[in-house]
């Protein structure tokens, strides 16, 4: 036990992870308290940090240098309407409850998440169905200390260990719930300024549609930007904007980007093509090829936006023109109820120039990349 006279809570970096993964690591192993079988290596709890900094804050308790527990929040849920609740999660190294150091990392992260605009905690905890060696109700009790209601139990659904566990929801309103709600200020760390992001454009653009399309969103947000094939490495910047145009499904230059990227990075993807980007056939079908693509590390939190693009016949490689001119010959001896929004553009625009290059589109992407 420390003696918690110099202890100080401060903002998690990335270099404590091989220290909260050790104070971690007994909770998987031991007991029932996380749902987790394997205990995460130092660099996948390296990443987890990284990633929980992003949006929400990440606090740990330290003493004399040692690190005696850590906070954190996570999106209750993805969608946006769920932006204002988090899921919380405090663990303390073995031998360090009961002190009130649970309380003081718990109050400190409710003071970060009220600075952000957050207004629900809730909690996920383990529930015992009796007596049980691998877990106590000490956890629903200390959230009952704090303030936080009952919401619901879910019967049997974790199985650890060889038995089957309950699992509870509680929650707490940490602010009042307005009809006009202002927005959560993600990423707002120690009670300053947003950490500014080190982002880079990339490009992959084979007739210039899509470098138009990177070159104004450069303009409108002073992030740099590159074509995919002069990027040597992308270790320098957090966030990515790919920006790629699409051919028979695939988006030029990606798979060579994505390569490059690790897990803490963060994506975002633009595509540009000819096929309505209002057909959810065809989001569905660049969705997939994306999904296939990029690492499952990066996306899940990848943000994907569908712009559409220009086509010039006039100005077309040999190569392309064929390609087209096959694809044309099939979808003429087609009955006009089978085509799909792919085959109607490519029949309509076969062989002229057209071009539907929109910059109000890039918006949202402006607003996502704030
Ligand atoms: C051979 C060929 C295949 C294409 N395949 C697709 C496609 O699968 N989906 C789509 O939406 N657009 C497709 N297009 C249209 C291009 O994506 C569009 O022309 C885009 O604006 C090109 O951008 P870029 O000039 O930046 O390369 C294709 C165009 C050609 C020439």
């Amino acid at each position: 036990m420390t003696n918690s006279n110099n202890m100080v809570i401060r903002p998690a970096t990335p270099d404590d992870a091989e220290r909260l993964a050790e104070i971690y690591a007994p909770y998987v192993t031991d007991t029932a308290i996380t749902f987790e079988y394997v205990a995460p290596t130092v660099e996948e709890f390296r990443a987890r940090i990284v990633k929980t900094l992003r949006k929400y804050p990440y606090l740990v308790a330290e003493a004399d240098g040692q690190l005696l527990g850590y906070a954190y929040a996570s999106a209750f849920k993805g969608r946006a309407a769920y932006d204002w609740a988090v899921e919380t999660s405090i663990y303390l190294r073995q031998g360090e409850s009961g002190r009130g150091l649970g309380r003081l990392l718990h109050d400190a992260l409710q003071e970060k998440l009220q600075e952000m605009g957050i207004l629900n905690m809730c909690a996920c905890i383990t529930a015992p169905r009796g007596e049980d060696p691998y877990v106590t109700e000490n956890s629903i009790q200390f959230h009952d200390h704090l303030g936080y209601r009952m919401v619901g139990r879910f019967v049997q659904c974790g199985y650890k260990f060889g038995r089957w566990y309950d699992m509870v929801w509680m929650e707490k309103h940490i602010g009042p719930h307005p009809e006009q709600v202002e927005p959560v200020r993600f990423g707002l760390q120690a009670g300053g300024a947003s950490t500014p992001k080190k982002s880079l454009i990339v490009y992959g653009s084979r007739y210039g549609t899509t470098k138009r399309y990177a070159e104004r969103l450069s303009a409108e947000t002073g992030i740099q930007a590159v074509d995919y094939q002069e990027v040597k490495t992308l270790e320098d910047y957090d966030r990515i904007l790919y920006m790629g145009s699409l051919y028979a499904g695939q988006v030029t230059g990606l798979k060579k980007t994505v390569g490059k990227l690790s897990p803490q990075q963060e994506l975002v993807v633009v595509t540009v093509g000819l096929v309505d980007t209002a057909d959810a056939e065809n989001i569905a079908r660049i969705r997939r090829g994306l999904k296939e693509l990029i690492p499952a590390a990066n996306y899940d939190e990848t943000r994907i936006f569908h712009l559409r693009g220009a086509i010039d016949y006039s100005r077309m490689k040999v190569k392309h023109r064929l390609m087209m001119s096959v694809v044309h010959a099939k979808i003429a001896k087609m009955p006009e109820a089978e085509r799909n929004a792919e085959c109607r553009i490519v029949f309509e625009t076969y062989g002229k120039t057209v071009d539907y290059v929109d910059f109000g589109t890039l918006k949202p992407v402006v607003e996502a990349i704030g």
